[in-house]
Order: C-alpha cells, then sequence, then structure tokens
C-alpha cells in the first residue's frame, strides 16, 4: 500500500489566524505543514520569513502529540543564507530552485548540514538534468504545476508528464539505492485532479487554495484521500 501526504499550503490561509488555521487543518488531516516562502524577487510576490515558521513550529503537532512535517519551499534567491535560516527555525524539509543558486550541490549539503531534509524544485519549463547528478543529497523532488508565485492558479497537465520522467528515475534511484526520495507535485491541485497526478506518480500533494478556500477542511482531505485510495485499488 503506497503512502500518500496531502501537505495544504498555508499560503492561502488567514494569516491573522494563522495558528488557529494551523490547528484546524493537522485536525483535519495534514500530513505535511507546506510553507511557501516569496522574495518579490525570484517571483512577483512577497510572503513570510523564518520568524513566522519558527512561531508556527509549535502548532505542528496533531492532538496526539506526533510531529506533523514543516515543509518550507523557497522561492528566493539567493537561497544559502535563507535556507539555512528556516533550517534552524524548524523546518523539517527546505526546497529551492535550482535556477536561484549558483552552486546546487553545495546548497543542498548546506541544508542537511543544518539538520533538515533537502527538496528541489522544477518549474514548468525547467529541466530535470541537474536531478542526476544530485540525487544523492536529495531527500524530496517538487514538480510545479503552475509557474510559483501565486496560490489559485491552475493546473498545468504538462506536469504529468513531468511526473512520469521522475517516477522513472526515483524508482530506478531506489533500486540501486535503497533510499526512497518523495515525489511532491505543487500547483493547482484540487479533488478532481490529485487522482491523475498520484496515477502519474506524485506521492505528496500541496493544495492551497482548493483546502483553505472551503469551509469544511476535512471534507476536502476526506475527499481527497477519497480520490487517492480509488487510485491504488
Ligand atoms: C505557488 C505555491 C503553491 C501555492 C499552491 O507558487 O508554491 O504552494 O500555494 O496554491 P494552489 O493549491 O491554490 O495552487
Ligand atoms: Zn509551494
Amino acid at each position: 500500500m503506497k503512502t500518500y501526504r496531502i501537505a495544504p499550503s498555508i499560503l492561502s490561509a488567514d494569516f491573522a489566524r494563522l495558528g488557529d488555521e494551523i490547528r484546524a487543518v493537522i485536525d483535519a488531516g495534514a500530513d505535511f505543514i507546506h510553507f511557501d516562502v516569496m522574495d518579490n524577487h525570484y517571483v512577483p510576490n512577497l510572503t513570510i520569513g523564518p520568524a513566522v515558521a519558527q512561531a508556527i513550529k509549535p502548532y505542528c503537532r496533531r492532538a496526539d502529540g506526533s510531529a506533523v512535517v514543516l515543509d518550507v519551499h523557497l522561492m528566493v534567491e539567493p537561497v544559502d543564507a535563507l535556507a539555512q535560516m528556516f533550517a534552524q527555525a524548524g523546518a523539517d524539509i527546505v526546497s529551492f530552485h535550482p535556477e536561484a543558486s549558483r552552486h546546487v550541490d553545495r546548497t543542498l549539503q548546506l541544508i542537511r548540514d543544518a539538520g533538515a531534509k533537502a527538496g528541489l524544485v522544477f518549474n514548468p519549463a525547467s529541466s530535470l538534468e541537474v536531478l542526476d547528478h544530485v540525487l544523492d543529497k536529495v531527500d524530496l523532488v517538487l514538480i510545479m504545476s503552475v509557474n510559483p508565485g501565486f496560490g489559485g492558479q491552475s493546473f498545468i497537465p504538462q506536469a504529468l508528464h513531468k511526473l512520469a520522467l521522475v517516477r522513472e528515475r526515483l524508482d530506478a534511484y531506489r533500486e540501486r539505492s535503497g533510499r526512497e526520495v518523495l515525489l511532491e507535485v505543487d500547483g493547482g491541485i484540487k479533488t478532481d485532479n490529485i487522482a491523475q497526478a498520484a496515477a502519474a506518480g506524485a506521492d505528496t500533494f500541496v493544495a492551497g487554495s482548493a483546502i483553505f478556500g472551503q469551509r469544511d477542511y476535512k471534507a476536502v482531505i476526506d475527499a481527497m484521500r477519497a480520490q487517492l485510495a480509488a487510485v491504488q485499488a
């Protein structure tokens, strides 16, 4: 049985009530909390920094005390200093866009040395080539199914093909190394397309507006899980 993870993006949450929103979405069944960092340089939008990550870290727990993964998606340039700050602030995973780093291998190593897992993010038009050279230092691959910068955009179907290409590489890598790398998809994921993304190979699903845009977060997450269960059947 495959493990699927749902990662609500707090970009679409009510920032004035962020702690409550995180609690609510965890009670509703979130596996990860996806945290979008935008710098008005790499992307044309400005969001939240390490101080906010540190403030919400204590909220990333279920009622039974178990930890929920704080999944930080950096859309910033340069990457290194902020990546380290987020790892220190409590990020469990720090992902970045390879185009935004001068030295991708070094940035991956810096993140791991700071105690977090490291992720690489590929935009709709980005080639996957770099992945082959650094896979040993990558814990998560994030395929963007929108251009980064905003919540609420439409899913770009070409991402399905890219997910399948990455799935092949990660399966082959697991065969030779025994190591599991997560495959996350981000942008325009809804109840009606999550199954397609899973069938293409994704195991971790970011959803912002689809979850926070509805009153009943649990109903959306349950509906997503029902779709995912049908993929496995
Ligand atoms: C976009 C962000 C996404 C965004 C997803 O740049 O990386 O995580 O919040 O939002 P939806 O699910 O609304 O497309
Ligand atoms: Zn994101």
